[in-house]
């Protein structure tokens, strides 16, 4: 079987990840409540988003767990600039020694949008164009091709700097006096970064900068440094419920 793991904040992943399973099977799983290393499976695919031309947190420190002997595709989506994180993931994935055949890249809408907004017609035009790439993505993983990205450029002393910095993002979320107090952002923090305290909502210092809090408050009332801005966005095409859940094969 394959396993096709996952980390997803506001569901592009998981929406990827439900594709790959529609089309050539598998059980998918969610990185961070994962605790083993992927031998049970004969095949491994892992989709992620691209952070600061690399990897979020979870994902970086999952790899190098993963069983070195079973085949490793990767499949990174991102909302514009790839800035070399493919080559970053197949160097890191070399230097952990994993058995990896192929590291794609497929463009999806942005969700770093904490002070800019993506239009909705947009919005569209890329998941339109993305399911395309998605089925040349799978057909490639289905007969084994050996994709490996050549351009060795990376942004690596940013992405680094950049990670550093994430666990800061917390303490410039405010919430605001609509929060109904119902507790969705604490449940759905990968971090466990989140708590309640006295019906108060409160950032702990271990923010992965995944932003699936600001994006998913059903009243949106987490705000980035205070700004009113309304526009949110979760992959339209997935069940917002499901994201950080696992699915059996079909
Ligand atoms: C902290 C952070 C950093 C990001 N960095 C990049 C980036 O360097 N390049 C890019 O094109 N998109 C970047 N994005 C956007 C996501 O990669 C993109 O929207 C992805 O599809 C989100 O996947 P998800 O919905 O599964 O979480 C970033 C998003 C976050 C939250």
């Amino acid at each position: 079987m394959i396993g096709i793991f996952y980390f997803s904040s506001t569901g592009n992943s998981l929406y990827i990840s439900n594709m790959i399973r529609e089309k050539i099977g598998g059980k998918i799983i969610y990185i961070p409540t994962y605790t083993g290393d992927g031998s049970e499976f004969e095949k491994i695919i892992v989709v992620s988003p691209i952070y600061s031309s690399g990897l979020p947190v979870h994902v970086y420190d999952f790899l190098p767990r993963l069983d070195h002997e079973r085949e490793l595709f990767i499949v990174l989506n991102y909302g514009g600039m790839i800035g070399g994180a493919d080559y970053f993931a197949y160097a890191y994935a070399q230097q952990n020694r994993l058995n990896v055949k192929g590291i794609f890249t497929i463009k999806m809408p942005e969700n770093y949008t904490l002070t800019f907004t993506v239009p909705k017609f947009y919005l569209k035009h890329i998941l339109d164009s993305a399911d395309k790439r998605i089925e040349k993505v799978i057909a490639k993983i289905a007969c084994g091709d050996s994709t490996l990205p050549r351009k060795k450029k990376t942004k690596e002393k940013i992405y680094y700097k950049n990670k550093a910095n994430w666990h800061l993002i917390g303490e410039r979320f405010s919430v605001q006096e609509d929060c109904i107090g119902c507790g969705k952002c604490v449940g759905l923090c990968p971090a466990q970064n989140i708590s309640m305290e006295n019906g108060k909502i409160t950032f702990g210092n271990g923010c992965v900068a995944c932003l699936g809090c600001y994006h998913r408050c059903p009243q949106k009332a987490i705000r980035y440094l205070r700004k009113k801005k309304k526009d949110r966005y979760i992959n339209p095409r997935i069940d917002e419920k499901s994201i950080g859940k696992n699915m059996d094969e079909i």
